[in-house]
């Protein structure tokens, strides 16, 4: 497995809310712990929610966007960072929308599922950084709509110029690294598929089997904050 990332020439690594667990930053399905487990996404994380309750809506985004602006990168993003330093060529592609691999000090970071810290416009779908946070939601200061996260939420497209960028990297790599992520959110979970049917070896890190597990080249068990770290000193 080492020598695989030794003599790699093109690794990606993607990445799910897995990798942040260490950080304080829940994850999606897991028992007791997870968001969807706790909250219903219908109710949270869709259009149609925020076109009947915009107000519920964007406090459960404030609430999780204060838990995210607390939360440090872990032994596990810094890994990535590092190996990024130390590997040539590695692509990072995210469904997280918490922005810790960047503040790890990983760059061009792919993401698929948007970024929390980020607002956008409901109405035109345009970036708005400045705008009077009382009301809630806020309102566009160009056309007045109201504001939302700029996340994906269930039902909508992935943007277009991030999923090109992450299958061209999947089907472009000799190593993909899967790291705390379910594999049950498509087209992200397509991803390490692609990678395997470009010959690829493909490597799952998880504590827990996911269906991608039967497929990958090596599943290591175990937690990314403690992997990670042990692969980079495999490098050095
Ligand atoms: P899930 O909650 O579905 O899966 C989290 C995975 O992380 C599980 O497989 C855990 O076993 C694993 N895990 C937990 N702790 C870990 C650790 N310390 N190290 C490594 N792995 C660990 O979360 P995602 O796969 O990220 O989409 O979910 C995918 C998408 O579903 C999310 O991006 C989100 C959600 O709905 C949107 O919001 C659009």
């Amino acid at each position: 497995m080492i020598s695989a990332l030794r003599e790699s020439s093109h690794t990606t690594v993607l990445t799910g809310s897995g990798i942040s667990a260490e950080s304080g930053v829940p994850t999606f399905r897991e028992a007791q712990t997870g968001l969807w487990a706790r909250f219903d996404p219908k109710e949270l994380a869709t259009p149609e929610a925020f076109d009947r309750d915009p107000a519920l809506v964007w406090d459960w985004y404030a609430w999780r966007r204060k838990l995210v602006a607390e939360a440090r990168p872990n032994p596990g993003h810094l890994a990535i960072a590092e190996m990024q330093r130390l590997v040539p060529n590695v692509t990072l592609v995210t469904q997280n929308v918490d922005g810790l691999h960047q503040l790890a000090g990983s760059r061009e970071v792919i993401e698929l599922h948007g970024n929390i810290r980020r607002t956008k416009c409901a109405a035109e779908d345009t970036r708005v950084d400045v705008f009077e946070d009382g009301e809630s939601p806020p309102i566009c200061p160009s056309c007045g709509a109201p504001l939302r996260p700029d996340v994906v939420w269930f039902g909508e497209m992935l943007p277009l110029g991030a999923l090109e960028a992450a299958s061209m990297a999947a089907r472009g790599a000799d190593l993909l690294l899967s790291v705390g992520t379910s594999n049950l959110v498509y087209p992200a979970a397509g991803l390490p598929i692609e990678a395997l049917d470009n010959g690829a070896t493909v490597v799952e890190i998880n504590p827990s089997e996911t269906p991608l597990t039967p497929h990958a080249d090596y599943a290591l068990r175990g937690q990314a904050g403690d992997v990670l770290p042990r692969l980079i000193g495999e490098l050095s």
